[in-house]
């Protein structure tokens, strides 16, 4: 039995946090990422066009043998999640559903905040998911983080200094007594150490990229059968595919994903 290919994709590195989380969890697969990074960034941009960007690279995964998809990025998902499913002819997966349920299995009280990306804030995709299962949600958009991020300033004093801002308004006015905060963006799992000392003692942090991972692990185990013998035993085949520069995401990629970036392929989407 051959093992099955799950394509991951992401407005450009953030999304390798996924993949991180998925490689601890399902090493009996192989994975091909797609990362925007010439269109990147995707939160700020309108519906219409994450929407856009997000299918076309769906369509590529899937033509170079994906055979579920991972949308790691919370904007696509948020905005597109619909679109794209109706797109592809395999399974998806997105970064929100799976969020909002750890994070209704780690609250005891039922008060939620979630920060990610303005796209994704504006949406409302997190509080429409949180208020699903019964939770109140508080969404806060922190737009600096990214650049600081990609900047590599994870813990950086200036990091550290924007983070309480908009933490402290975050769990303003009716919040303060949230007990989970929602990473709702790939890039805020780097910032866990810091933003463990910016939040409250009493609150559990939320990585929708482990969550994810669990859920694709599930999807998976109905999907295909596991693999057997010599197969299942080899390392994953990890192939990149970026729409920019091939030696940026290398460089980049490897503080994302924690090891070396070998493969990269430059892909030219025509618009
Ligand atoms: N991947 C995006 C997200 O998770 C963050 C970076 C971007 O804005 O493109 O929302």
């Amino acid at each position: 039995m051959r093992r099955p290919t799950i394509g991951v994709f992401d407005s450009g590195f953030g999304g390798l946090t996924v993949l991180k989380a998925l490689l601890e969890l399902i090493s009996g697969a192989d994975y091909a990422y797609f990362g925007d990074t010439a269109r990147l960034p995707y939160g700020s941009k309108s519906v219409e066009t994450v929407a856009r960007y997000a299918v076309e690279a769906a369509h590529y995964l899937e033509s170079h043998g994906a055979q579920m998809l991972v949308i790691a990025c919370n904007t696509a998902t948020a905005l597109a999640l619909d679109r794209i499913v109706a797109g592809a002819h395999v399974p998806v997966v997105g970064v929100i559903e799976p969020g909002a349920s750890a994070a209704a299995a780690a609250s005891k009280n039922q008060r939620i905040v979630v920060i990610g990306t303005e796209a994704t804030v504006s949406s409302h995709a997190y509080r429409k998911a949180l208020e699903a299962r019964g939770l109140n949600a508080r969404e806060k958009a922190c737009p600096l983080l990214v650049p600081l991020v990609e900047e590599g300033w994870v813990e950086h004093s200036v990091t550290e200094q924007v983070a309480r801002i908009y933490l402290a308004e975050a769990f303003a006015d009716g919040f303060h007594d949230a007990d989970t905060l929602v990473l709702g963006c790939t890039h805020y799992p780097l910032l866990k150490p810091l933003l463990h000392r910016v939040t409250p003692g009493h609150v559990s942090i939320v990585d929708s990229a482990e969550s994810t991972a669990r859920e694709v692990a599930s999807r998976l185990q109905q999907l295909v059968p596991a693999t057997a013998g010599e197969e299942r035993r080899r390392l994953p085949r990890l192939q990149f595919f970026a729409t920019d520069s091939v030696e940026k995401f290398r460089r980049l990629g490897e503080r994302f994903l924690g090891h070396p970036i070998e493969d990269v392929q430059h892909v030219d989407l025509k618009e």
